[in-house]
């Protein structure tokens, strides 16, 4: 695709009003949420969200978020329940993304679901990518902001190094507060489902819902996330549950210890969410091996896990 010029806007009026003028012009434009930077485009321009996936490389089976600046807002694209109604209560805006059917007169791309019935839909809660869904008014369809297959964004430098001169600009306002994506659950069939574990704790979800959530069926390539085994990877081999590095790895803590980086040195989860990303690009720029420390799996240590297992599995 062509080289761009691509404009680092600030968090400020001004940014925010251009960002918005260039979504309305079919451009993309990385702009941040609490969980990492998201790639946007304008969910009803066919033309602008096919330009997403050829930006990011990214094979196109792989439905995208819709993001709204409210629930409201989220309402005219979904046909709404009363399980939806308790989750937007409780968790937006959040790292929280609702799958439900599609509204007649949507008037969303189909590249969007990637073909579906329905439709995955979150109001994030960072303040700059809020203010530019107000000023669009509008549903912005938005992956992670980062080529295909590699370490999500949690930084505009991040997104300017994955994707700097395919996209028109990047909306800059700092690091991501949470730094893994949002928990995403099914409620377009009979019970709950998560699909995918995030930045939003499924126990915290399972309290305000009092039941337990479904888990996705695995062998359903469409309505499982991700997709590929192998995603959010550093360019070298990862290896999990290290007790310590062998020789010649990089060694990604997690409580007290020697290590290259600690992911949370008081082994607090919420502080390893968000160093997650960062982390493995650090550590990725120095071209070696890296092993990872063991991380407990409840709470946001189960999304931890999953994307460490992405980033540890086989590539092709
Ligand atoms: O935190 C996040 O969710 C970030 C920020 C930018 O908002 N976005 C993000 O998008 O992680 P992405 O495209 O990397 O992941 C979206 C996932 C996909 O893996 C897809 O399988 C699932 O959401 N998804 C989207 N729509 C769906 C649908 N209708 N049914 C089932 N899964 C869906
Ligand atoms: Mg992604």
């Amino acid at each position: 695709m062509p080289q761009q010029n691509t404009e680092i806007l600030a968090a400020t009026a001004t940014g925010i009003a251009r960002a918005a003028q260039l979504l309305r012009q079919g451009e993309l434009v990385s702009f941040p949420t609490e969980t990492v930077y998201g790639l946007g485009a304008d969910a009803r321009q066919g033309a602008a969200v096919a330009a997403i996936y050829e930006a990011k490389g990214r094979p196109s089976f792989n439905p995208l978020i819709a993001h709204l600046h409210s629930a409201e807002a989220a309402q005219r694209y979904v046909v709404w329940n009363a399980t939806a109604e308790t989750l937007a209560q409780a968790f937006w805006p959040g790292p929280l993304t609702l799958v439900l059917p599609l509204r007649d007169g949507h008037g969303i791309s189909p590249l969007v679901t990637a073909g579906l019935d329905t439709l995955g839909v979150r109001v994030p809660a960072h303040p700059a990518g809020q203010a530019l869904l107000q000023a669009l008014d509008g549903p912005v369809a938005a992956p992670s902001a980062n080529p295909s297959g590699r370490i999500s964004p949690t930084t505009a430098a991040h997104v300017r190094a994955g994707l700097g001169g395919r996209i028109a600009a990047i909306l800059d306002d700092g690091a991501c507060g949470v730094g893994l994506e949002s928990a995403i659950i099914g409620l377009a069939g009979p019970e709950p489902v998560l699909l995918r574990p995030g930045g939003l704790a499924a126990e915290e979800i399972e309290a305000v819902l009092g039941r337990k959530l479904a888990q996705r069926d695995a062998g359903d390539p469409l309505t499982a996330p991700g997709q590929l085994l192998s995603h959010y990877a550093p360019g070298a081999p990862v290896r999990l549950n290290a007790a310590k590095p062998g020789g010649g790895e990089l060694y990604l803590g997690f409580g007290p210890g020697d290590c290259d980086l600690n992911l949370s040195r008081d082994a607090d989860l919420a502080e390893a969410a968000a160093n997650l990303f960062g982390h493995l690009h650090r550590l990725d720029a120095l071209g070696k091996p890296i092993a990872v420390a063991p991380v407990p799996d409840h709470g946001l240590g189960e999304a931890i896990n999953d994307r460490l297992r992405r980033a540890a599995a086989p590539r092709d």
